[in-house]
């Protein structure tokens, strides 16, 4: 058996399967997850990325197979401010006025918003978290009013203010400029490695990806490979990907 260290697993899945309907869209998935890891998720459109996400946090519920989070099942698991989450897509949703530091608030106190007069601790942090993106000269700004790009900043601001130990993020990169998304990938680079938060991108940008992150999964229904990222460019399984368009989107 396998010797598991818990105090720096940070995820641990074990032969999850899902299915929304009668076809199987995870199949068998096991994968560990270590304190300070930056995991890239890659693969074909709906090969099963976002509904990974969903499974390690516990908005979808496996059909087989268990997810653990932080030593402990995730059914018992209790402490979501230590997971941080970027859904796809989700500055298009906002169609609501909000100010930037409302919204990056709204991390801290989520649905209760409205209604919960906020601390000063609550303060502190939503102004750290929007410094940590480089955001703090927009705290009074309409989330309306601000590029695609700074609006992902502000959600991962959001992410941020719990003082998570992991975050998901979603596909963020969709629809931004080249340069937007170097400065994107290198608020991640200094988030990763100055703060050792453990991240977990899904992503279509491979090439780029496979240059940043420590590990690479590329899933189609199952995880056809998970490791190294440098290893997978090499490898065969890569140059077959190409061969047979896998990674054509
Ligand atoms: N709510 C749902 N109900 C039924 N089927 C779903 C649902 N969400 C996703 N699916 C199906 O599950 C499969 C995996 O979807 P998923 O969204 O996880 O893929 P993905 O890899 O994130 O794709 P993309 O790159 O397009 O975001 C797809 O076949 C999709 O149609
Ligand atoms: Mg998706």
């Amino acid at each position: 058996m396998q010797h598991v260290d818990h105090a720096h697993t940070i995820i641990e899945l074990d032969r999850v399967c899902f299915s929304y309907t009668n076809e199987e869209v995870i199949k068998d998935v096991s994968l560990e997850i270590h304190k300070g890891d930056y995991v890239g998720i890659v693969g074909p459109n709906g090969g099963g990325k976002s509904t990974l996400l969903k499974l390690m946090l516990g908005i979808l519920k496996p059909n087989d197979g268990t997810v653990r989070l932080f030593g402990s099942d995730i059914k018992d698991f209790k402490d979501w401010s230590k997971i941080g989450y970027v859904p796809q897509k989700t500055y298009i949703e906002i169609n609501f006025p909000v100010i930037v530091e409302e919204l990056v608030a709204m991390g801290r106190y989520g649905k209760q918003g409205l209604f919960h007069f906020p601390t000063k601790e609550d303060k502190e942090k939503t102004l750290t978290a929007l410094k940590q993106v480089d955001m703090l000269g927009y705290k009074d700004r309409q989330i309306n009013d601000l590029s695609g790009g700074q609006q992902q900043r502000v959600f991962i601001a959001r992410a941020l203010a719990t003082e998570p130990e992991i975050i998901f993020l979603d596909e963020p990169t969709v629809g931004v400029d080249i340069k937007t998304q170097k400065q994107f990938y290198a608020l991640l680079r200094k988030l990763n490695k100055e703060l050792a938060l453990t991240l977990v991108l899904v992503t279509h940008e491979l090439d780029v990806v496979a240059h940043e992150a420590t590990e690479l999964g590329y899933i189609n229904r199952t995880m056809e490979y998970y490791g190294n990222p440098e290893e997978f460019l090499k490898g065969a399984y890569f140059h077959e990907l190409i061969g047979r368009g896998g990674l054509h989107h």
